[in-house]
Protein backbone atom coordinates (compact mmCIF):
# COMPACT_ATOMS: atom_id res chain seq x y z
CA UNK A 1 0.00 0.00 0.00
CA UNK A 2 1.17 3.72 -0.47
CA UNK A 3 -0.24 7.08 0.01
CA UNK A 4 -0.09 9.67 -2.07
CA UNK A 5 -1.41 13.99 -1.20
CA UNK A 6 -0.55 17.30 -2.44
CA UNK A 7 -1.76 18.72 0.98
CA UNK A 8 -4.59 20.84 -0.37
CA UNK A 9 -6.90 20.11 2.00
CA UNK A 10 -4.48 21.69 4.58
CA UNK A 11 -3.16 24.82 2.77
CA UNK A 12 -6.93 25.75 1.23
CA UNK A 13 -8.20 25.58 5.19
CA UNK A 14 -5.35 27.55 5.96
CA UNK A 15 -5.78 30.43 2.92
CA UNK A 16 -8.94 30.48 4.28
CA UNK A 17 -8.65 30.91 7.65
CA UNK A 18 -10.69 27.92 8.89
CA UNK A 19 -8.07 25.78 10.90
CA UNK A 20 -9.79 22.55 12.18
CA UNK A 21 -10.14 21.83 15.39
CA UNK A 22 -7.22 20.47 16.36
CA UNK A 23 -3.78 19.81 14.09
CA UNK A 24 -3.09 16.82 12.35
CA UNK A 25 0.19 15.75 11.62
CA UNK A 26 1.60 15.15 8.48
CA UNK A 27 1.78 12.16 6.19
CA UNK A 28 4.98 11.13 7.02
CA UNK A 29 4.91 11.55 10.71
CA UNK A 30 0.93 9.65 10.70
CA UNK A 31 2.74 6.64 8.53
CA UNK A 32 5.63 6.71 10.55
CA UNK A 33 3.27 6.02 13.61
CA UNK A 34 0.98 3.40 12.01
CA UNK A 35 3.62 1.98 11.06
CA UNK A 36 5.04 1.52 14.99
CA UNK A 37 1.30 0.43 15.52
CA UNK A 38 0.58 -1.90 13.18
CA UNK A 39 4.03 -2.76 11.44
CA UNK A 40 2.68 -2.27 8.00
CA UNK A 41 5.03 0.34 6.32
CA UNK A 42 3.47 3.07 3.93
CA UNK A 43 5.54 4.53 1.36
CA UNK A 44 4.13 8.10 1.28
CA UNK A 45 4.55 10.07 -2.25
CA UNK A 46 3.89 14.09 -1.04
CA UNK A 47 2.63 16.07 -4.96
CA UNK A 48 -0.24 16.92 -6.75
CA UNK A 49 -2.01 14.71 -9.61
CA UNK A 50 -3.44 17.19 -11.24
CA UNK A 51 0.44 17.22 -12.38
CA UNK A 52 0.40 13.94 -15.36
CA UNK A 53 4.23 14.47 -14.38
CA UNK A 54 4.11 13.63 -10.64
CA UNK A 55 0.71 10.99 -11.48
CA UNK A 56 3.30 8.82 -14.07
CA UNK A 57 6.37 9.15 -11.21
CA UNK A 58 3.79 7.76 -8.70
CA UNK A 59 2.53 4.61 -10.89
CA UNK A 60 6.27 3.69 -11.91
CA UNK A 61 7.53 3.47 -8.38
CA UNK A 62 4.45 1.70 -7.09
CA UNK A 63 2.09 0.05 -9.57
CA UNK A 64 -1.22 -0.61 -7.71
CA UNK A 65 -3.76 -3.46 -7.84
CA UNK A 66 -6.23 -1.20 -6.61
CA UNK A 67 -6.78 2.58 -6.45
CA UNK A 68 -8.63 4.61 -3.82
CA UNK A 69 -9.65 7.81 -4.99
CA UNK A 70 -9.99 9.95 -2.53
CA UNK A 71 -8.29 12.99 -3.90
CA UNK A 72 -10.44 15.84 -4.61
CA UNK A 73 -11.78 19.31 -3.25
CA UNK A 74 -14.15 18.03 -0.93
CA UNK A 75 -16.63 20.93 0.26
CA UNK A 76 -19.45 22.51 -1.29
CA UNK A 77 -19.32 25.94 0.42
CA UNK A 78 -16.23 26.20 -0.73
CA UNK A 79 -16.78 25.54 -4.35
CA UNK A 80 -19.20 28.13 -3.86
CA UNK A 81 -16.93 30.94 -2.51
CA UNK A 82 -16.24 32.83 -5.67
CA UNK A 83 -14.53 32.18 -8.83
CA UNK A 84 -10.77 31.08 -8.05
CA UNK A 85 -12.43 28.40 -5.54
CA UNK A 86 -15.15 27.66 -8.33
CA UNK A 87 -11.70 27.07 -10.45
CA UNK A 88 -9.42 25.32 -8.49
CA UNK A 89 -12.37 22.59 -7.65
CA UNK A 90 -13.46 21.95 -11.27
CA UNK A 91 -9.86 21.91 -12.49
CA UNK A 92 -8.05 19.55 -9.57
CA UNK A 93 -11.06 17.02 -9.30
CA UNK A 94 -11.51 17.01 -13.05
CA UNK A 95 -8.27 16.45 -13.81
CA UNK A 96 -7.30 14.08 -10.67
CA UNK A 97 -10.19 11.77 -12.31
CA UNK A 98 -8.47 11.78 -15.27
CA UNK A 99 -5.77 11.22 -14.77
CA UNK A 100 -6.18 8.21 -12.26
CA UNK A 101 -7.69 6.62 -15.47
CA UNK A 102 -4.45 7.51 -17.97
CA UNK A 103 -2.72 6.53 -15.48
CA UNK A 104 -4.15 2.84 -15.01
CA UNK A 105 -4.43 2.49 -19.08
CA UNK A 106 -1.00 3.21 -19.21
CA UNK A 107 0.66 1.32 -16.22
CA UNK A 108 -1.57 -0.98 -14.56
CA UNK A 109 -4.65 -1.97 -17.23
CA UNK A 110 -5.94 -4.36 -14.87
CA UNK A 111 -6.31 -2.24 -11.63
CA UNK A 112 -9.40 -1.71 -9.78
CA UNK A 113 -10.75 2.16 -9.31
CA UNK A 114 -12.29 2.47 -5.94
CA UNK A 115 -13.89 5.77 -6.64
CA UNK A 116 -15.54 8.21 -3.75
CA UNK A 117 -18.49 10.16 -5.29
CA UNK A 118 -21.50 11.67 -3.35
CA UNK A 119 -25.01 10.97 -2.89
CA UNK A 120 -25.25 14.71 -3.45
CA UNK A 121 -24.98 13.81 -7.24
CA UNK A 122 -28.89 12.77 -7.05
CA UNK A 123 -29.76 15.78 -5.42
CA UNK A 124 -33.20 15.43 -4.32
CA UNK A 125 -35.95 13.98 -6.66
CA UNK A 126 -39.40 13.73 -6.41
CA UNK A 127 -38.88 9.39 -6.85
CA UNK A 128 -37.01 6.83 -5.13
CA UNK A 129 -33.15 6.81 -5.90
CA UNK A 130 -32.11 3.67 -7.34
CA UNK A 131 -28.75 2.70 -6.70
CA UNK A 132 -26.60 4.21 -9.64
CA UNK A 133 -28.93 3.12 -12.39
CA UNK A 134 -32.25 2.87 -13.59
CA UNK A 135 -34.23 1.07 -16.76
CA UNK A 136 -35.97 2.96 -18.56
CA UNK A 137 -39.13 2.25 -20.90
CA UNK A 138 -39.44 4.82 -23.35
CA UNK A 139 -42.09 4.47 -25.93
CA UNK A 140 -42.21 0.80 -26.05
CA UNK A 141 -38.54 0.59 -25.68
CA UNK A 142 -36.19 -0.21 -22.86
CA UNK A 143 -32.75 0.48 -22.20
CA UNK A 144 -30.52 1.14 -18.87
CA UNK A 145 -28.95 4.39 -17.83
CA UNK A 146 -26.86 6.23 -15.37
CA UNK A 147 -30.18 7.06 -12.74
CA UNK A 148 -30.75 10.96 -13.55
CA UNK A 149 -28.30 13.58 -12.04
CA UNK A 150 -29.12 16.94 -10.44
CA UNK A 151 -26.61 18.39 -8.36
CA UNK A 152 -26.86 21.14 -5.67
CA UNK A 153 -23.50 22.77 -5.54
CA UNK A 154 -20.46 23.27 -8.33
CA UNK A 155 -18.24 20.77 -6.11
CA UNK A 156 -21.48 17.84 -6.15
CA UNK A 157 -21.29 18.74 -9.96
CA UNK A 158 -17.43 17.94 -10.57
CA UNK A 159 -18.42 14.40 -9.18
CA UNK A 160 -20.84 14.01 -11.57
CA UNK A 161 -18.34 15.36 -14.33
CA UNK A 162 -16.10 12.58 -12.68
CA UNK A 163 -19.07 9.68 -12.65
CA UNK A 164 -19.21 10.48 -16.40
CA UNK A 165 -15.74 11.03 -17.15
CA UNK A 166 -15.38 7.00 -15.57
CA UNK A 167 -18.39 5.73 -17.24
CA UNK A 168 -17.02 7.05 -20.65
CA UNK A 169 -13.50 5.23 -20.20
CA UNK A 170 -15.22 2.20 -18.96
CA UNK A 171 -16.95 1.80 -22.22
CA UNK A 172 -13.87 2.64 -24.39
CA UNK A 173 -11.30 0.92 -22.67
CA UNK A 174 -13.01 -1.78 -20.42
CA UNK A 175 -11.51 -0.45 -17.35
CA UNK A 176 -13.04 -1.67 -14.07
CA UNK A 177 -14.72 1.09 -11.39
CA UNK A 178 -16.64 1.24 -8.50
CA UNK A 179 -18.03 4.24 -7.47
CA UNK A 180 -19.11 4.71 -4.35
CA UNK A 181 -22.05 7.60 -3.93
CA UNK A 182 -21.65 8.12 -0.26
CA UNK A 183 -23.34 10.50 1.75
CA UNK A 184 -22.01 13.00 4.82
CA UNK A 185 -19.65 11.09 7.28
CA UNK A 186 -19.37 11.66 10.95
CA UNK A 187 -17.33 10.45 13.60
CA UNK A 188 -13.57 10.24 14.31
CA UNK A 189 -12.73 7.40 16.48
CA UNK A 190 -11.92 4.02 14.37
CA UNK A 191 -10.86 0.74 15.69
CA UNK A 192 -7.04 1.55 14.25
CA UNK A 193 -6.89 4.98 15.57
CA UNK A 194 -9.22 4.55 18.93
CA UNK A 195 -5.67 4.54 21.06
CA UNK A 196 -3.68 7.19 19.19
CA UNK A 197 -5.49 10.61 18.29
CA UNK A 198 -2.54 11.57 16.19
CA UNK A 199 -4.45 9.74 14.03
CA UNK A 200 -7.55 11.01 14.22
CA UNK A 201 -9.05 12.87 10.74
CA UNK A 202 -9.24 16.27 10.30
CA UNK A 203 -11.82 17.57 12.10
CA UNK A 204 -13.69 21.00 10.44
CA UNK A 205 -16.50 23.03 12.10
CA UNK A 206 -16.24 26.39 10.73
CA UNK A 207 -18.91 26.89 7.45
CA UNK A 208 -16.90 26.26 4.39
CA UNK A 209 -15.60 23.00 5.07
CA UNK A 210 -17.03 21.11 8.48
CA UNK A 211 -20.15 18.68 7.77
CA UNK A 212 -23.31 19.55 9.32
CA UNK A 213 -22.66 16.90 12.58
CA UNK A 214 -19.42 17.79 13.09
CA UNK A 215 -20.69 21.23 13.32
CA UNK A 216 -23.39 20.89 15.41
CA UNK A 217 -21.80 18.98 18.02
CA UNK A 218 -18.79 22.12 18.39
CA UNK A 219 -21.67 24.17 18.60
CA UNK A 220 -23.60 23.10 21.29
CA UNK A 221 -20.28 23.15 22.81
CA UNK A 222 -19.41 26.90 22.09
CA UNK A 223 -22.96 27.80 23.24
CA UNK A 224 -23.82 29.00 19.88
CA UNK A 225 -27.54 28.09 19.24
CA UNK A 226 -27.25 25.26 16.35
CA UNK A 227 -27.63 26.48 13.13
CA UNK A 228 -30.46 24.88 11.10
CA UNK A 229 -30.75 26.22 7.44
CA UNK A 230 -34.19 27.41 6.74
CA UNK A 231 -37.00 25.03 7.27
CA UNK A 232 -34.32 22.11 8.41
CA UNK A 233 -35.93 19.57 6.17
CA UNK A 234 -33.18 18.66 3.80
CA UNK A 235 -32.88 15.49 4.18
CA UNK A 236 -29.74 13.26 3.28
CA UNK A 237 -27.91 9.52 3.87
CA UNK A 238 -25.50 9.80 6.75
CA UNK A 239 -22.95 7.38 7.44
CA UNK A 240 -20.03 6.63 10.96
CA UNK A 241 -16.69 6.89 9.76
CA UNK A 242 -16.25 3.35 10.68
CA UNK A 243 -18.79 2.31 8.14
CA UNK A 244 -17.15 4.28 5.16
CA UNK A 245 -13.68 2.12 6.05
CA UNK A 246 -16.11 -0.94 5.90
CA UNK A 247 -17.86 0.00 2.87
CA UNK A 248 -14.44 0.77 1.40
CA UNK A 249 -12.36 -2.45 1.86
CA UNK A 250 -15.88 -4.39 1.23
CA UNK A 251 -15.49 -2.81 -2.82
CA UNK A 252 -11.77 -3.34 -2.67
CA UNK A 253 -12.43 -7.17 -1.48
CA UNK A 254 -14.95 -7.61 -4.08
CA UNK A 255 -13.87 -5.56 -7.64
CA UNK A 256 -15.98 -5.09 -10.11
CA UNK A 257 -15.42 -6.43 -13.50
CA UNK A 258 -13.38 -5.02 -16.14
CA UNK A 259 -15.86 -2.83 -18.61
CA UNK A 260 -17.90 -2.78 -15.11
CA UNK A 261 -18.99 0.94 -13.75
CA UNK A 262 -20.48 -0.66 -10.68
CA UNK A 263 -22.37 2.34 -8.27
CA UNK A 264 -22.86 1.72 -4.99
CA UNK A 265 -25.32 4.28 -2.17
CA UNK A 266 -23.06 4.32 0.40
CA UNK A 267 -24.65 5.61 3.69
CA UNK A 268 -26.62 3.66 6.42
CA UNK A 269 -29.59 6.12 7.67
CA UNK A 270 -31.48 9.22 6.66
CA UNK A 271 -32.22 12.12 8.97
CA UNK A 272 -33.17 15.89 7.98
CA UNK A 273 -31.35 18.83 9.59
CA UNK A 274 -34.07 18.92 12.05
CA UNK A 275 -33.90 15.73 13.14
CA UNK A 276 -29.73 16.27 13.78
CA UNK A 277 -30.24 19.48 15.65
CA UNK A 278 -32.76 17.29 18.15
CA UNK A 279 -30.46 14.77 18.83
CA UNK A 280 -27.52 17.15 19.23
CA UNK A 281 -29.58 19.02 21.74
CA UNK A 282 -31.10 15.94 23.45
CA UNK A 283 -27.31 14.41 24.20
CA UNK A 284 -25.67 17.67 24.99
CA UNK A 285 -28.56 18.24 27.60
CA UNK A 286 -27.39 15.26 29.15
CA UNK A 287 -24.15 15.97 29.29
CA UNK A 288 -25.03 19.01 31.48
CA UNK A 289 -24.46 21.55 27.71
CA UNK A 290 -26.98 23.97 27.30
CA UNK A 291 -28.31 24.10 23.62
CA UNK A 292 -30.06 26.72 21.38
CA UNK A 293 -30.97 25.52 17.85
CA UNK A 294 -32.07 28.78 15.79
CA UNK A 295 -33.34 28.65 11.96
CA UNK A 296 -31.05 31.24 9.82
CA UNK A 297 -31.72 32.05 5.94
CA UNK A 298 -30.59 29.49 3.89
CA UNK A 299 -27.44 30.56 1.99
CA UNK A 300 -27.87 27.58 -0.40
CA UNK A 301 -30.18 26.64 -3.20
CA UNK A 302 -32.02 23.49 -2.25
CA UNK A 303 -35.13 21.89 -1.46
CA UNK A 304 -35.92 22.53 2.20
CA UNK A 305 -38.93 20.49 2.26
CA UNK A 306 -39.05 16.91 -0.03
CA UNK A 307 -39.44 13.45 -0.63
CA UNK A 308 -36.25 11.17 0.08
CA UNK A 309 -36.14 7.63 -0.08
CA UNK A 310 -32.99 5.97 -1.90
CA UNK A 311 -32.00 2.51 -2.37
CA UNK A 312 -28.77 1.25 -0.46
CA UNK A 313 -28.82 -2.49 -0.10
CA UNK A 314 -25.66 -3.30 -2.55
CA UNK A 315 -23.08 -2.48 0.08
CA UNK A 316 -25.28 -4.58 2.83
CA UNK A 317 -25.58 -7.27 0.58
CA UNK A 318 -21.71 -7.49 0.24
CA UNK A 319 -21.51 -7.69 4.19
CA UNK A 320 -21.66 -4.34 5.58
CA UNK A 321 -22.25 -4.50 9.22
CA UNK A 322 -23.73 -0.88 10.02
CA UNK A 323 -22.87 1.15 12.87
CA UNK A 324 -25.69 3.66 13.94
CA UNK A 325 -25.78 6.67 15.28
CA UNK A 326 -27.15 6.22 18.65
CA UNK A 327 -27.30 8.62 21.78
CA UNK A 328 -23.89 6.69 22.78
CA UNK A 329 -22.18 7.71 19.83
CA UNK A 330 -23.01 11.01 19.81
CA UNK A 331 -22.01 11.40 23.22
CA UNK A 332 -18.67 10.13 22.86
CA UNK A 333 -18.35 12.74 19.51
CA UNK A 334 -19.31 15.40 22.34
CA UNK A 335 -17.18 14.11 24.75
CA UNK A 336 -14.17 13.43 22.56
CA UNK A 337 -14.70 17.58 21.27
CA UNK A 338 -14.99 18.64 24.70
CA UNK A 339 -11.41 17.58 25.08
CA UNK A 340 -10.38 20.82 22.51
CA UNK A 341 -13.29 22.86 23.71
CA UNK A 342 -10.62 25.74 24.33
CA UNK A 343 -9.22 25.46 21.03
CA UNK A 344 -13.04 26.21 19.29
CA UNK A 345 -12.72 29.42 17.19
CA UNK A 346 -16.32 31.42 17.38
CA UNK A 347 -15.57 33.19 14.56
CA UNK A 348 -15.12 30.68 11.87
CA UNK A 349 -18.18 29.01 12.62
CA UNK A 350 -20.84 31.20 10.53
CA UNK A 351 -19.29 32.84 7.16
CA UNK A 352 -22.34 33.21 5.12
CA UNK A 353 -21.50 31.44 1.43
CA UNK A 354 -24.39 32.69 -0.59
CA UNK A 355 -25.57 29.95 -3.72
CA UNK A 356 -25.77 33.42 -5.35
N1 LIG B 1 -16.31 13.51 4.31
C1 LIG B 1 -17.51 13.33 3.80
O1 LIG B 1 -18.52 13.45 4.49
C2 LIG B 1 -17.65 12.92 2.34
C3 LIG B 1 -18.94 12.64 1.84
C4 LIG B 1 -19.06 12.25 0.50
C5 LIG B 1 -17.95 12.15 -0.30
N2 LIG B 1 -16.72 12.47 0.21
C6 LIG B 1 -15.56 12.34 -0.68
O2 LIG B 1 -14.61 11.50 -0.06
C7 LIG B 1 -13.28 11.93 -0.38
C8 LIG B 1 -12.52 12.18 0.91
O3 LIG B 1 -13.19 13.18 1.64
P1 LIG B 1 -12.61 13.79 2.99
O4 LIG B 1 -13.75 14.39 3.71
O5 LIG B 1 -11.75 12.78 3.66
O6 LIG B 1 -11.76 14.98 2.39
P2 LIG B 1 -10.21 15.35 2.56
O7 LIG B 1 -10.07 16.71 1.98
O8 LIG B 1 -9.77 15.13 3.98
O9 LIG B 1 -9.51 14.24 1.63
C9 LIG B 1 -9.13 14.47 0.31
C10 LIG B 1 -7.60 14.42 0.26
O10 LIG B 1 -7.21 14.51 -1.11
C11 LIG B 1 -6.09 15.38 -1.19
N3 LIG B 1 -6.07 15.95 -2.55
C12 LIG B 1 -6.98 16.75 -3.14
N4 LIG B 1 -6.58 17.09 -4.39
C13 LIG B 1 -5.37 16.49 -4.58
C14 LIG B 1 -4.45 16.48 -5.65
N5 LIG B 1 -4.65 17.21 -6.75
N6 LIG B 1 -3.31 15.72 -5.54
C15 LIG B 1 -3.08 15.00 -4.40
N7 LIG B 1 -3.91 15.01 -3.34
C16 LIG B 1 -5.04 15.75 -3.42
C17 LIG B 1 -6.35 16.43 -0.11
O11 LIG B 1 -5.20 17.13 0.27
C18 LIG B 1 -6.97 15.59 1.00
O12 LIG B 1 -5.99 15.10 1.90
C19 LIG B 1 -13.43 13.16 -1.25
O13 LIG B 1 -13.35 12.79 -2.61
C20 LIG B 1 -14.83 13.65 -0.93
O14 LIG B 1 -15.38 14.38 -1.98
C21 LIG B 1 -16.55 12.85 1.51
Amino acid sequence: MAVVDSYLRRNICREEGMEPLFQVPDLHERTQLWESISGYPIPVFIGDLVQWDFVSEVFRKFTPDTIIHYAEQPAAPYSMLNRRAATLTLHNNLMVTANVIFAVQEFCPDAHIVKIGTMGEYGTPNIDIEEGWIEIDHKGRKDKFIFPRQAGSLYHTTKIMDTDLLWFYVRVWGIRVTDLMQGPVYGLITDENEKNDQLFPFFNYDELFGTVINRFIVQAIAGYPLTVYGKGGQTRGYLDIRDTLQCVRLSVENPAEPGELRIFNQFVETFSVNDLAERVRKVADRLGLKVTIQSVENPRKEAEDHYYNPVHTGLLDLGLQPHYLTDDVLAQMIETVLLHKDKINKDIIFKGVKWK
